[in-house]
């Protein structure tokens, strides 16, 4: 099969984000991980996973906005995998899956980051929902705040950690409700039968554990929604601040 599952080899690149690994990693954009394109990615997700084509350029717009500003200004319009993991443009630290850039590694799954807010996560054992997420983006900024004294969380990085939380859960589940399941009904137990897990962890869609397409857009509006649920609940603990208030000499 053409678009089956490969783990990259030590030539392709790949990038901080999980959602176009998982397409590299099944051919639907290019599986080196190079010359990928806005109108690429915005045809492969649209035809893989239902989020809405202004999605796309809205997230692609800033990649290669920096790539032409700061990288290859003869090549505006490609970028490869690998370009994303350049820290402070749409990279941001307190990743869930990737650690941060001044702690070494923003690029590749790390799953001592990964399981350390994902399986402490029992809040519903069947599913991951914006509560139980935003309960984990909460624990996450707080371990990453412990770990990285140079930690960067303004509104900037705020704002794109929960639309990468909602396009997570959009994708893996319902983007009408963020429900996304950590199993299959029917399944036995197994950690092979966890949509989101498999998503981060291997980088692949669960298409052999019955993960399908939402019939359902993933869109602005959607996002937006779900976005509203996951800061409300990330702030259980106290109301969110950005990081530079806390440093800020003045
Ligand atoms: C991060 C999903 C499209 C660039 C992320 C993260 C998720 C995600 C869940 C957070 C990873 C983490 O915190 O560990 C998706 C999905 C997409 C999509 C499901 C579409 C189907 C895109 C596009 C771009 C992009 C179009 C740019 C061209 C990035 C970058 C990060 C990221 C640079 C790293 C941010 C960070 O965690 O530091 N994405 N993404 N993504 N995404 Fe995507
Ligand atoms: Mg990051």
């Amino acid at each position: 099969n053409h678009h089956r599952w490969i783990a990259p080899g030590k030539n392709d690149f790949r990038s901080p984000c999980p959602g176009l690994n998982t397409l590299a990693n099944h051919g639907f954009i290019s599986r080196d991980g190079r010359n990928i394109t806005i109108p690429m990615v915005v045809k492969a997700t649209d035809g893989k996973t239902k989020v809405a084509p202004g999605v796309i350029h809205g997230i692609g717009g800033l990649t290669t906005t920096f790539e032409s500003d700061l990288q290859q200004p003869n090549a505006p319009d490609s970028f490869t995998l690998d370009d994303l993991k350049l820290h402070g443009t749409i990279e941001h630290d307190a990743s869930f899956s990737r650690s941060d850039n001044a702690l070494g590694d923003n690029l590749h799954f790390n799953s001592t980051v990964f399981n350390s807010t994902f399986l402490q996560s029992n809040l519903s054992p069947d599913v991951y929902d914006t509560t139980s997420v935003g309960q984990i983006m909460q624990e996450r900024l707080a371990l990453a705040k412990q770990a990285n004294p140079h930690l960067v969380n303004t509104v900037k990085e705020r704002q794109s950690q929960l639309l990468e939380a909602s396009l997570f859960l959009s994708v893996m589940g319902d983007p009408r409700t963020g429900v996304a399941p950590k199993k299959q009904e029917t399944g036995i137990n197994s950690s092979h039968l966890r949509f989101v897990h498999i998503f981060f962890r291997e980088e692949r869609l669960p298409l052999e554990e019955g993960w399908k397409r939402s019939p359902y857009s993933t869109n602005t509006a959607s996002l937006a929604k779900l976005m509203e649920q996951l800061d409300k609940a990330s702030q259980t603990k106290g109301p969110w601040l950005p990081s530079s208030l806390l440093t800020c000499p003045w």
